[in-house]
């Protein structure tokens, strides 16, 4: 009976659902490819409106499942189990996508299981890269860490102590007009750049500040040449970001190094961390933008890791604050 069991979790495919913030996707994997990734995206002038967003996936999420059927090519009985993104996150949303899993789960009678969205960050990260035991820099719009598998624990070696680097990138976008995600602006904007502006570098033990630096950037936004501030705001976050993970690479002497999270499509930055890790002879990666922005196929790829090293949780309450070092990593 038993051996039937193992065969059937073998062959298991997984439906993801990711609704932690602005994105609402759906992902299906078999835990070696992708069979769908389908996503809408919320988009907001200002900053999100946890409300409105909520309210935005709950009019479309039909689709996005659909669609997302539809790619992998399966009925809703071919699915195992059901993945949810569990937290960190804006509640409002993420009460969407882990109702919608859980009405799944029940009406298909299958297993449910709920992921950290930043350790789906990472695991589909070094699934794309077939990565070992990279030091992995999650740069997104929430958040900054630099983490590394210590002791079955992605432990946190240096982080933000404030807000996330892509939203600072953001806050500073729209003191330009540019609406979310400002990130894309930035970097082409700041290619035009050629003299460095002097700016807070805020570099605290292992962790990072950016509100004193963003706070200084957008004072001169109408005062200096705006080619040369983005161009002096990009360097000097990314300075910080570098350094620190500069740092945490030598003391933990890790050979691989993974860049994700949106701000991991920064070209610039990308050519910084390859210069770095040249340096210290260790394997640089960074997954593509599909995988790197929010998306439900790493929740679906981390979600079916999980349940086959057999987690299984009991609290499926969503967890705004759920933090990346809290989850045993038994897979
Ligand atoms: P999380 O919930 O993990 O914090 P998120 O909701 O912020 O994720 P992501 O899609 O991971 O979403 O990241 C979005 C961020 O990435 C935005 O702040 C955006 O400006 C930034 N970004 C996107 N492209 C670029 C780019 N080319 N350069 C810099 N930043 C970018
Ligand atoms: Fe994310």
């Amino acid at each position: 009976m038993w051996k039937v069991w193992l065969y059937k979790v073998e062959k298991m495919i997984c439906l993801g659902i990711e609704s932690t913030a602005h994105t609402f996707g759906v992902g299906i994997t078999d835990g070696r490819k992708c069979l769908a990734n389908r996503k809408l995206m919320y988009r907001a002038k200002g900053g999100i409106h946890p409300r409105e967003a909520a309210q935005y996936m709950t009019d479309n999420a039909h689709l996005v499942l659909k669609e997302a059927i539809e790619e992998a090519d399966i009925s809703m009985d071919d699915i195992g189990l059901f993945a949810f993104a569990q937290g960190p996150g804006l509640g409002p949303c993420l009460r969407v996508g882990a109702a919608i899993a859980r009405v799944l789960s029940l009406r298909y009678k299958k297993p449910i299981v709920g992921v950290n969205h930043c350790i789906a960050h990472v695991e589909v990260g070094k699934w794309d890269g077939k990565l070992k035991d990279p030091l992995v820099v999650y740069v997104s719009g929430a958040n900054t860490q630099i983490l590394g598998l210590a002791k079955k624990r992605y432990r946190i070696y240096g982080e933000t102590l404030d807000i996330g680097l892509g939203n600072a990138i953001d806050v500073f976008a729209r003191e330009f007009g540019v609406p979310m995600p400002g990130g894309p602006w930035l970097e082409k904007t700041a290619k035009k750049g050629k003299r460095y502006i002097e700016l807070p570098y805020t570099v605290k033990g292992m962790d990072l500040a950016f509100s004193g630096l963003l706070t200084a950037a957008k004072k001169l936004a109408r005062k200096k040449n705006r080619y040369d501030l983005c161009y002096s705001f990009q360097e000097t976050l990314f300075g910080m970001l570098v350094e620190v993970s500069e740092r945490a690479l030598a003391h933990t002497k890790k050979r691989e190094v993974l860049l994700v999270g949106g701000v991991a499509q920064n070209k610039r930055l990308n050519n910084m961390f390859n210069e770095m890790c040249r340096f210290h002879n260790a394997k640089f990666f960074v997954s593509k933008p599909e995988y790197n922005a929010d998306n439900g196929f790493m929740i679906a790829l981390t979600g079916l890791k999980m349940f086959k090293a057999g987690v299984r949780q009991k609290d499926l309450h969503i967890n705004q604050k759920w933090r990346t070092d809290e989850v045993e990593v038994i897979w």
